[in-house]
């Protein structure tokens, strides 16, 4: 058979096996049009051999069979061409349709939580303070017996130590019972003679005591302490006030109380007047007008001395409030235990209340 016919017949059959691949699926598709390839134009495929028989080929019929050879090896190359971007369509296809978002499904809503209560007055108690220049100081929460109580003028059998019945890691060191012991160990530390001392101190504390609607094991307090030369109770009374109103409304005015704390003398314990009957007398004030929320006094001149503070130069005045207490006073919670329990129900009533702040 001369090589025109050859081509020709060539050139029929492989329409003839592209139009077979194209009915294939996309992968086989891919694949037989690769085998044709080999066929045809690999080292040993049928356009090789026929190159080879070209030059035994007549002169006159060398360009038709240059022409014919070339057809077919782009026959070739734009069935694999279009192959290819055939498969590749279907492949992006498939994987679209795997991919699609349905737009009309509802959404997931996504639920925000805010700073726990607790936090939050603490915050604003902290941003009080600062704004009047106190500085805010963190002390141990496994503090030793000299700290909590030795420097606190609480040496050891001293009576007043039954006031807070306390959790022993060893017979030296403790969970602290009250905030108390930053004041010790802030006056050691604070240079005098550049300026006076303003500090609160807020953190946990610890008591052996049964929980219930009032008393935690475990609670917060935050402790306050002025110490500067000429600090009078007057002082004290300023900044209590001060507090009182930043806390329960401007109406409130404040009432002091002798009391006793070994850390202060005098001591007061501080009444503010009832921010829910106005000093009527009623369910929350027990009929009193007046409630009570914090201990306070002007700091005992063995507590100075103990943390190497002349006594004689210096004074000052302290204080310790609940932070619990007074948030249980300022939003009507009637059982401590609800700040720990966090109960989502509880919790949310506050989330309204602080949205607007955020
Ligand atoms: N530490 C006292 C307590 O836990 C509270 C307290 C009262 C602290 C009077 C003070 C203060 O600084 O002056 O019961």
């Amino acid at each position: 058979m001369s090589l025109i016919k050859t081509l020709e017949t060539m050139q029929g059959k492989i329409v003839e096996r592209i139009q077979q691949i194209n009915a294939l699926e996309p992968e086989e598709r891919m694949k037989a049009v690769n085998e044709l390839k080999s066929e045809l134009l690999g080292k040993r495929g049928e356009i090789v051999q026929a190159r080879q028989q070209l030059k035994d080929a007549l002169p006159e019929d060398k360009p038709i069979l240059g022409q014919l050879i070339n057809k077919i090896i782009t026959a070739i190359n734009e069935a694999i061409e279009e192959t290819k971007q055939y498969v590749e369509t279907c492949q992006l296809e498939e994987r679209l349709k795997k991919e699609t978002i349905d737009i009309s499904l509802p959404g997931r809503e996504v639920r925000m939580g805010t700073k726990h209560i607790l936090t939050r007055v603490l915050e604003d108690l902290e941003d009080l303070f600062i704004s009047m220049g106190y500085q805010v100081v963190e002390g141990p929460e496994v503090e030793v017996d000299l700290y909590n109580f030795g420097k606190m003028n609480l040496p050891k059998e001293h009576p007043a130590r039954d006031m807070q019945d306390t959790f022993y890691i060893s017979s030296e060191v403790l969970l602290r019972t009250q905030t108390s012991p930053v004041q010790a160990r802030t006056m050691e530390k604070h240079d005098f003679s550049k300026g006076p001392l303003k500090m609160i101190s807020p953190g946990k504390v610890y008591r052996r005591d049964d929980d219930d609607a009032t008393h935690s094991h475990q609670f917060q307090q935050i402790e306050g302490l002025v110490i500067d030369k000429h600090i009078t109770m007057g002082d004290l009374k300023g900044t209590l006030e001060v507090i009182a109103k930043y806390m329960f409304g401007e109406e409130r005015s404040i009432r002091l109380r002798p009391s006793y704390f070994p850390f202060t003398e005098p001591s007061v314990e501080v009444d503010v007047s009832c921010f829910k009957c106005s000093g009527q007398g009623c369910s929350v004030c027990k009929k009193t007008g007046w409630i009570e929320v914090l201990g306070a006094g002007m700091v005992h001149p063995n507590v100075l001395e103990m943390s190497g503070v002349d006594s004689t130069q210096y004074s000052g005045f302290a204080f310790g409030l609940g932070l619990e207490r007074f948030t249980m006073l300022k939003y009507g919670v009637d059982d401590i235990r609800h700040f720990y329990q966090n109960d989502v129900r509880f919790l949310n009533q506050f989330k309204t209340l602080l949205e607007g702040e955020a």
